[in-house]
Formats: C-alpha cells, sequence, structure tokens
C-alpha cells in the first residue's frame, strides 16, 4: 500500500505520456500481423486473371511493363493487390478461375473485370458486366473453403493438393480485401439512368455488400477486412467518351463532376455501412480506404507528381482520350486493309496515368499503393501491416 502510494504519482505520468502516445500515434508498438493469406474480392482494379480464365486472355501488350506477356491483368504490370501481397512477402494471388498453375496456399483471387456487387440480370455480352458478381465470388469462396476443409481432412493420397491450400486457421487469420461498387454505378449510368435513380439504389447495393462481408466473418470466421471505396470513375476515357454528361458538367480538370459526386455519394453511404458492420460484428476489424482521394489527386496534379496527359488512354485508338469503345487495348483494328494491333501508343507507360481508358497503369498503382500502405488515407489510420489490430 504504502509502497504504491508513493509510487502513484510518476505511474500516473507514465501512463499519461503512454496514453498520449497511444492518441498520438495508435500504432506504436504493435506486432505487424503476419498475415499467412489474402482473399480478394472484387472487379477489374483487382482481377489477376479471373475474367481471362473464363472469357479468354486479354492479349498483348498487357502485362509488358512487368510481365513481359498478358497476365490476366488489365494493366501494363502490376496492380495495387499485386503490391499489397507483395508487401506482405506473400506470391501474386492466383485467380480462383484459374484451372492450372495455380497456387492457393498464400490466399486466393475471386475478382473478375466488370464485377458488379449485385447481379446484373444480363449477359458479359450484352453489357460488358461479368457474371462474376460478389454473390457469385461469395459462392466460389464458400465452395473453395469447403474443399479446402476436404482436401486437409484426407489422410491418403492427397499430398500435391496439401501443397496448394491455405491451412484451416490461415481463414481467420487472412486478410480480406475489397475493391468493388464502380460498375453497380456505371451500370446504371451506362442503362441511362439519372445520377438520383443510380443513388436510389445505392442501399440495396451496399446491402448486399453487407452481407457479403457477415457470410465471411460467420462461415470463416474472417476477422481483418481492408476494405477500398470506389475512384473518381467521372475521370476515365470509357465514362468520358460515352459523352453522357453534358457540356457544362466538365470540371476544369476535364471530369465529369456529377459522376465523380455519384462516386462520393456511394463512398459515404459505403463508410456508414464499414460502421454498421463495426458494431453488428465486434470481432472484426475493418479498415476502410479512401482510394477515392488517392486517384483523385493523382489525375488532377499529375505533373506536380511526375505524370502527363491524366486523361488519356496509353493503350487505345483515337479520340481525344485515344479511347474508342469498339477499338480496345490489345484488339485489332483494320487499315488500308489490314489488321493492326491496337497496341502501345504511348512513349513511356511510366508516367501515364491511365493505361487502357479503364484502368490504371502500373506506374499509378504502384503510387497509389504507396500512399495507401501507411493508414494516411484509411479509417481508422491503420497501415496495411497492422490491419488485423483494433483501434476504434
Ligand atoms: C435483377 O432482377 C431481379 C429480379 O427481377 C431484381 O430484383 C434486381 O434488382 C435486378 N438487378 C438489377 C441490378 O437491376
Ligand atoms: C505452393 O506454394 C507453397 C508456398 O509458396 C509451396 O510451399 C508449395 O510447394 C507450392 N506447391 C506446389 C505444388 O508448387
Ligand atoms: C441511352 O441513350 C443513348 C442516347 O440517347 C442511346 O443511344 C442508347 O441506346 C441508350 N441506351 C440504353 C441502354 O437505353
Ligand atoms: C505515408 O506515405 C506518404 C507517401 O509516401 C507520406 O507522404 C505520408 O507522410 C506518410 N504518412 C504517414 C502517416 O506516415
Amino acid at each position: 500500500m504504502e509502497f504504491s502510494r508513493r509510487r502513484n504519482f510518476p505511474v500516473e505520468c507514465v501512463l499519461f505520456f503512454l496514453l498520449l502516445n497511444q492518441v498520438v500515434n495508435g500504432n506504436v508498438n504493435k506486432e505487424p500481423c503476419h498475415f499467412p493469406a489474402v482473399f480478394n474480392f472484387g472487379d477489374s482494379n483487382s482481377d489477376t486473371g479471373g475474367l481471362s480464365a473464363a472469357f479468354g486472355q486479354a492479349g498483348p501488350p498487357h502485362g509488358e511493363s512487368f510481365f513481359h506477356h498478358p497476365a490476366g491483368r488489365y494493366c501494363d504490370g502490376r496492380l495495387v493487390i499485386d503490391f499489397i501481397a507483395q508487401s506482405f512477402r506473400l506470391p501474386f494471388l492466383s485467380a480462383v478461375l484459374d484451372s492450372l498453375g495455380s497456387n492457393f496456399t498464400h490466399g486466393a483471387n475471386f475478382a473478375t473485370a466488370g464485377s458488379t456487387i449485385r447481379p446484373q440480370n444480363t449477359t458479359l455480352h450484352q453489357s460488358g458486366f461479368s457474371p462474376f458478381s460478389l454473390n457469385v465470388q461469395w459462392y466460389q469462396f464458400n465452395d473453395f473453403h469447403q474443399r479446402v476443409q476436404a482436401i486437409l481432412a484426407k489422410k491418403d493420397d492427397n499430398r500435391v493438393f496439401k501443397t496448394l491450400v491455405p491451412q484451416l486457421e490461415d481463414f481467420s487469420r487472412a486478410l480480406y480485401t475489397f475493391d468493388i461498387g464502380q460498375n453497380d454505378l456505371t451500370a446504371g449510368l451506362f442503362q441511362n439512368l439519372t445520377a438520383d435513380e443510380v443513388k436510389a439504389s445505392v442501399p440495396d447495393i451496399l446491402g448486399q455488400f453487407k452481407t457479403v462481408i457477415k457470410n465471411i466473418y460467420n462461415n470463416q470466421e474472417g476477422r481483418s477486412f481492408w476494405i477500398h471505396n470506389t475512384g473518381p470513375f467521372g475521370c476515365l476515357p470509357y465514362v468520358l467518351d460515352r459523352q453522357l454528361a453534358t457540356a457544362g458538367q466538365v470540371d476544369k480538370h476535364g471530369c465529369v463532376g456529377p459522376f465523380n459526386d455519384l462516386a462520393q455519394f456511394f463512398n459515404h453511404r459505403l463508410k456508414e455501412t464499414v460502421d454498421q458492420l463495426r458494431e453488428e460484428l465486434p470481432k472484426a476489424t475493418i479498415t476502410y480506404v479512401d482510394v477515392y482521394s488517392v486517384k483523385y489527386a493523382l489525375i488532377t496534379q499529375a505533373t506536380r507528381n511526375g505524370f502527363v496527359h491524366p486523361l488519356r488512354a496509353c493503350c487505345g485508338h483515337g479520340g481525344k482520350y485515344n479511347y474508342n469503345m469498339h477499338i480496345g487495348c490489345g484488339g485489332k483494328v483494320k487499315v488500308n486493309g489490314k489488321d493492326i494491333l491496337v497496341g502501345k501508343a504511348c512513349k513511356d507507360p511510366t508516367v501515364m496515368v491511365n493505361w487502357d481508358g479503364v484502368h490504371y497503369t502500373q506506374a499509378a498503382n504502384k503510387w497509389i499503393f504507396d500512399r495507401i500502405v501507411n493508414g494516411s488515407f484509411s479509417d481508422p489510420p491503420t497501415p496495411i501491416a497492422l490491419a488485423c489490430h483494433k483501434q476504434y
């Protein structure tokens, strides 16, 4: 008693500074999470081969800056999800739809280009949207989990399969990453819905998003979630080229303001949804990442950041944005009766923001990754390596 009373003041002093330190930097003294696996869900922003496996490879010059051949990515090289895997010293994620050469020991990728959260009721051929909407990605993940359980439970001749799948405990220790929603918004706009009509569908879209997070929490005991918000698609050539907006809606950066407002409307609701999930899933750590602001800064301050022509596609064909929806990157165009590959038109993709009119270049993806990795665009401000620790 006596002893502790005499120590009261200094102990409180130390506690005070510890607390202050926690407030100033909540991440001090936290062990990195050592995620054994990453399970990713999303659209083309994080597709490492899904759509290519199902509907045919996106041909050259995709992949040329890093893989030196097409690698299932709509990019000249790596995506943000690739930089995330590398930062954990994990291999690149295999697409779950890739039947050969895949190794799922450290995770799996369920994302496909053109994926939406809600099923679209149209075929890829009709609308360009993937049949692998988020609910389907969840069915695939749940089936994956069940097959892993069966493989690990068998004592006999399953050796090869055992070296290709995660451990059972990895499902609760993994990082679950999400980058999806942009296509739900553009799907509405491309059907000529007004921005207000699309806004009215956002609660249903986010309700379906929520269901999938809860399923992973309840069925696979997923605990760490890293959720990207949606980007400023009003600045992307494939949206600008459709001329869905009137001239007065183009802002001083050349982007369609009302479409970016729609993206931000979705993002605010997504953030509210994340808050609800934190209450409903008390054992989960959910980080919301404001990728929108990073991409918007890159596009609107491209020169200052070492990039040029942020609204022009590097690989494309013609027009103000070097983009033509009928003649895409890697496609063929007839010139004087000869088939010519729609290839890389820009001299140097390392200074370009946009790759093919829809997707970012590897250089842009690296720039984006470098800004989100340390948590400065996250809520709470958790670096990705600490995304298993609760801070709210
Ligand atoms: C698809 O059809 C179902 C059933 O009619 C409907 O409830 C759903 O909203 C539709 N999805 C979209 C994205 O329009
Ligand atoms: C799959 O990857 C893991 C970890 O990188 C490795 O130990 C295992 O041998 C690989 N399996 C095969 C069949 O290559
Ligand atoms: C949307 O409007 C444009 C221009 O009026 C029209 O060409 C196009 O067919 C419409 N699209 C749909 C899906 O109705
Ligand atoms: C995070 O990284 C960015 C870019 O490298 C840097 O500008 C920023 O100050 C860093 N923030 C923190 C909190 O470390």
